[in-house]
């Protein structure tokens, strides 16, 4: 069937209708474009589609560079120069708070942006009969590559060396420092192997921060910078610092100096390691998870709260915690606009206000948009 295009809303995604009134999602597609397409799910209140035919193109449309677009399903919006891909990041996010958090973002909306290719320091592959690859989207098809072009270079020559290509686990995780480290770690490392291979440092700003493959970091080393900036400039000074879901105590290594007293709260026990390497001795280390240290904790208003929860948002009991007490000051970085709406709304019936909200598009040719939004109280 031929639809038109009405606009591109979260995923990614082109929205239509098609004539019995449901929604129909496009993946490819770009506003104002009329395409041929089939019907690839069928829901009772809508339904997803692909693209057979551009029959209309938009002025927008570019061909995509990698020859692997149409098969790995990881970089989707490869059609698009990163120029307008960051400006339907913005509508899309405000599209989404509307939407789920009830809330208009300002105009003034911004999406940071840096690179657009080679800006992925950080990858899980997995092995396939012709070696690494990445698993197809919302599959479990492996795409095997010979060069990536979002991950770096120093990945991609990595991925081709003789000993890295032996290696028998199912999965490898790899991550380039940006400073001639590549490191790597699959399931089964002893801790001495873990030692020499997987640990790794990583320059941000004027701090050297110790982590290891196997724990979270973040991939786009090079906009990285723009969002501890960000961060910094806006966590004046206060007494007490609570970094909550800190990873390798990133954030709370780089505001660390601005406060009396700092504490992380990590529930990935291998975090902890890097996490006394990266802190001042006197910074209280916790490992559990951030709701549980919420509900047993009181937290006094000279408090600022860092948060940087996985794309699930914050979980329900820490949003209790955090609306029931005392916090003035609330930073929160997400990965995802979705939950992050969702959480606003939950916050700023507590009470809070939207103070700054930013993008940062940390991952080019993806609908992923990483948000900062800072909420105060009174
Ligand atoms: C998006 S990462 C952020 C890490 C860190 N802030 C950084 O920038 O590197 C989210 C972190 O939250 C941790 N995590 C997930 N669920 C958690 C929970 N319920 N409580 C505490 N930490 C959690 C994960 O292990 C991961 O390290």
């Amino acid at each position: 069937m031929e639809l038109v295009i009405e606009k591109m809303v979260q995923g990614g995604v082109g929205l239509s209708r098609l004539s019995d009134g449901r929604v129909c999602f496009v993946s490819q597609a770009l506003p104002g474009e009329r395409v041929r397409v089939a019907l690839s799910r069928e829901a009772k209140d809508y339904t997803e589609a692909k693209i057979v035919d551009v029959l209309e193109a938009s002025p927008l449309r570019i061909k995509p560079k990698c020859p692997l677009y149409e098969k790995c399903g990881g970089c989707s919006l490869q059609h698009i120069s990163l120029g307008s891909q960051v400006q339907f990041m913005a509508e899309m996010a405000k599209e989404t708070f509307l939407r789920i958090g009830k809330t208009s973002l300002p105009d003034s909306f911004e999406v940071h942006h840096g690179e657009p290719w080679h800006y992925r320091h950080r990858a899980r592959v997995f092995r396939g009969p012709e070696g690494w690859g990445f698993r197809a989207e919302n599959s479990h098809r492996l795409i095997s590559f010979d060069e990536c072009p979002v991950l770096t270079q120093s990945l991609n020559e990595f991925l081709h060396q003789e000993n890295i290509k032996k290696i028998r686990a199912r999965e490898l995780q790899l991550f380039d420092n940006g400073a001639g480290r590549v490191s790597y770690y699959y399931k089964g490392m002893t801790p001495e192997e873990q030692r020499l291979y997987s640990d790794n440092s990583v320059s941000v700003l004027d701090r050297s921060i110790s982590m290891d493959a196997s724990v979270f970091f973040q991939s786009n080393l090079s906009l990285l910078p723009t969002l501890v900036h960000r961060v910094r400039t806006l966590a004046f000074e206060g007494e007490w610092l609570i970094d909550l879901f800190s990873g390798v105590g990133f954030f709370a290594s780089l505001l660390e100096d601005r406060f009396s007293r700092v504490t992380t709260v990590e529930r990935d026990k291998y975090c902890l390691r890097h996490a006394k390497l990266n802190l001042k001795k006197s910074a209280e280390q916790v490992t559990a998870p951030a709701e549980q240290w919420l509900s047993e904790n009181t937290m006094s208003a000279p408090a600022v709260l860092i948060v940087d929860p996985p794309r699930t948002g914050l979980p329900a009991d820490a949003l209790k915690a955090i609306s029931e007490g005392q916090i003035q000051k609330l930073i929160y970085v997400s990965c995802n606009p979705v939950t992050l709406a969702r959480d606003t709304l939950l916050l700023k019936n507590a009470g809070f206000q939207i103070k700054t909200v930013e993008g940062f598009a940390f991952y080019p040719h993806t609908p992923h948009l990483e948000m900062l939004l800072v909420l105060e109280r009174g």
